[in-house]
C-alpha cells in the first residue's frame, strides 16, 4: 500500500449501495476546461490527474453528462478504462447548461434515458454505478424522471441511483418509488444550508456526497479563520476545510474538483487531519454573507 492510499483509508468508508468506497472522493468537473463548456487546455493533464487520484486510493468518482457535454466521461474512459474492479463512477444526467455558466433542469423521462444511453457510451461501461437526477425538473411530475430513473436499473443500465440538489421531503417522495443510495447537495463550512438535509440522511444511512467542498476554491484562501486554524495545524486551508467535513458526519463524502495533481495530493492527505473541540468551535463559527449564501442557494437550489 502506498502512503497515498494508507492516507485515504483514515477518512473511513460508507456503502453506497452495495460498494464500500473511502468517503474522500474526487468530483471530475474541472478535467475539463475552466467554463466546464469544453475540453480541457492540455487534456493529457487532465489525464494524468484521474490517474493519479486512483493511484491515491481513490476509489468513488464524481461526473456528469452535462459537464462540458461529456468530455470528463470522455476523459475518465480515456484514463482509467478498463476500469479498476473497486472503483465506483457516478454520472448524472437532468440538467443542461445552456450558456457556460447557465444550468437548466431538463427531466423529461425519454431525455434522461437518451443521456443515460450517451453516458454508457462515453465511459463504455454496461452499467453505470450510480446515476443522479441532477436536478429536480419543476416542469415535469416528479413521479414521472423517477419512474424513468427506476424503469433503467430494472433494464440493467444502472445499478444504483441518487438524487442531487433535494429537499427532506424530495428523498422521502422518491424512497417510495426507487432505492436512493446517495444525496449530493451542496455543503462546505461556510455554506451549511441545508443541514437538515445532511441530518436526514445521517439519520436513515444515505451517504450524503457534498459538492463545493471547498467552496469552488474560496475556502482555500490565505486568510480567515480556516487558514488560521490551518497554520496551527501545519497544513493548508483546502484542507482544513476538507476535515471539518469529515468530521460533521459519518455519512458525508467529500468530491473536491481539480486540474491539479499537487492539489489532489493535498486533497487526500486531508484524509488524516484531525481537527481539535476548539478547531471546530472556531470554524462553526464561519459564515459567509448573506448576499452569497443566497447566491449560492439559488445554484444548487433544492426547490427549482
Ligand atoms: N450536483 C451538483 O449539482 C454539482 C454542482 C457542482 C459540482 N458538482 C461536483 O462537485 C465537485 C466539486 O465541485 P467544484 O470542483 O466546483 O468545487 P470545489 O471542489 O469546492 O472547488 C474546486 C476548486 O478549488 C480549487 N482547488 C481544489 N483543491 C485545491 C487545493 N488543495 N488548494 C487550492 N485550490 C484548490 C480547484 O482549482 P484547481 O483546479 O486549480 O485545483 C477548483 O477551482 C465537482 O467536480 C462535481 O463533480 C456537483
Amino acid at each position: 500500500m502506498t502512503d497515498g492510499q494508507k492516507r485515504i483509508e483514515r477518512s473511513g468508508t460508507v456503502r453506497i449501495g452495495d460498494r464500500t468506497v473511502h468517503r474522500m472522493s474526487f468530483g471530475a468537473m474541472r478535467l475539463a476546461d475552466k467554463e466546464i463548456w469544453g475540453p480541457p487546455a492540455d487534456r493529457e493533464n487532465s489525464i494524468r490527474v484521474a490517474r493519479r487520484a486512483v493511484d491515491l486510493g481513490i476509489d468513488h468518482i464524481d461526473t456528469a453528462d452535462s459537464y462540458a457535454f461529456g468530455v470528463t466521461e470522455e476523459i475518465l474512459r480515456e484514463a482509467l478504462h478498463p476500469y479498476p474492479d473497486d472503483l465506483l463512477i457516478a454520472t448524472k444526467a437532468g440538467q443542461t447548461q445552456v450558456r457556460p455558466g447557465e444550468w437548466a433542469p431538463v427531466g423529461r423521462p425519454s431525455y434522461l434515458r437518451q443521456q443515460c444511453e450517451a453516458s454508457l457510451r462515453r465511459l463504455r461501461v454496461e452499467r453505470i454505478g450510480l446515476f443522479y437526477l441532477h436536478r429536480v425538473d419543476p416542469q415535469v411530475p416528479f413521479d414521472d424522471q423517477l419512474g424513468a430513473m427506476k424503469e433503467l436499473q430494472e433494464e440493467g443500465k444502472i445499478a444504483h441511483f441518487g438524487l442531487s440538489s433535494v429537499t427532506v421531503e424530495q428523498i422521502e417522495q422518491a424512497r417510495r418509488v426507487i432505492d436512493v443510495a446517495a444525496v449530493q447537495n451542496i455543503f462546505n463550512v461556510a455554506a451549511r444550508m441545508g443541514e437538515d438535509v445532511l441530518d436526514h440522511c445521517e439519520q436513515e444511512r444515505i451517504p450524503f456526497v457534498a459538492w463545493f467542498p471547498i467552496l469552488s476554491g474560496g475556502l482555500a484562501a490565505p486568510e480567515g479563520v480556516v487558514a488560521e486554524v490551518a497554520a496551527e495545524l501545519d497544513s493548508t486551508p483546502a484542507q482544513v476545510a476538507l476535515a471539518w467535513l469529515l468530521a460533521r458526519s459519518d455519512v458525508l463524502c467529500p468530491i473536491p474538483g481539480t486540474s491539479s495533481i499537487a492539489h489532489l495530493e493535498e486533497n487526500v492527505a486531508a484524509s488524516s487531519l484531525r481537527l481539535s473541540d476548539d478547531h471546530l468551535a472556531r470554524l462553526a463559527a464561519l459564515r459567509l454573507p448573506e448576499d452569497q449564501l443566497a447566491q449560492l442557494a439559488a445554484v444548487g437550489s433544492a426547490r427549482e
